[in-house]
């Protein structure tokens, strides 16, 4: 299945994203984590990149879109693949459905995930990540059992540069005025499924992947 995840910083894209490749095995390509592996890596991708993400700005359209044609239009693809944070803004979403037309691997499945505002702040800032299998948790709504380990590898968590609150106003700027104009161009093609994301993550996954199920029927 193709599939195509939005929505605000802290909605829960990862934390589905994860739900979503083990059902369906699919490979998940997030150009957020994409960008942060480039960053680790001191490359010369890595450093434009930071700039914008430390200030909780969009990376330009042109770097991304180059990056993310690199993953898309590997072999692993054909089979199916989840996309999470990109296209962010109309130039991205129209160069998505050109490479996706070219490869013939278009898109199946959108999901929007939607939140109130007030609850994305405690997200964003409780929000800690394994440095080394990328597990996500969260010190009030999913506390790892020894604080500051992963559970899953043992190894340290460790927190966003960018998740402050200060960079969350202008991340959620950012994505009101470049990337809502995205779910609108969506609209059209019908694929969007609206999901009522501020519930329990459980409760989130139960409707994500009914709304899946009822696609790939
Ligand atoms: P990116 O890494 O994509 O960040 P984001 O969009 O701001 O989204 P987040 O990863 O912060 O949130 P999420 O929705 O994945 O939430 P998560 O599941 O982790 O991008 C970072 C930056 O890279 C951008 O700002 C930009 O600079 C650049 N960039 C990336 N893509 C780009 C593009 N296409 N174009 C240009 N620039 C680009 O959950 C958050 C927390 O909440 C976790 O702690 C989790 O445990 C918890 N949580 C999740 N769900 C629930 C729930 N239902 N209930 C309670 N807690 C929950
Ligand atoms: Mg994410």
């Amino acid at each position: 299945m193709n599939i195509l995840i939005m929505g605000p910083a802290g909605a829960g894209k990862g934390t589905m994203s994860d739900k979503i490749v083990e059902e369906f095995n699919i490979p998940h390509i997030s150009s957020g984590d994409m960008f942060r592996a480039e960053i680790s890596g001191k490359t010369e991708l890595g450093l434009t990149a930071q700039a914008y993400i430390n200030q909780g700005l969009l990376v330009p359209d042109e770097v991304t879109i180059e990056m993310v044609k690199r993953r898309l239009t590997k072999d692993d693809c054909k089979k199916g693949y989840l996309l999470d944070g990109f296209p962010r803004t109309l130039a991205q979403a129209e160069a998505l459905e050109k490479m996706t037309r070219e490869v013939g691997i278009p898109l199946q499945a959108i999901i929007c995930l939607e939140v109130e505002f007030d609850e994305l702040a405690k997200r964003i800032t409780g929000r800690r990540i394994c440095k080394h299998c990328n597990e996500i948790y969260n010190v009030y709504f999913k506390p790892s059992s020894t604080e500051g380990i992963c559970d899953v590898c043992g190894n340290e968590l460790f927190q966003r540069s960018d998740d402050t609150v200060e960079r969350l106003k202008v991340r959620l700027q950012e994505y009101e005025n470049q990337t809502v104009p995205v779910l609108e161009y969506f609209k059209n093609a019908g694929l969007a499924k609206k999901i009522n994301a501020g519930q329990p993550i459980d409760e989130v996954w139960k409707e994500v992947k009914k709304a899946l199920e009822e696609i790939n029927d």
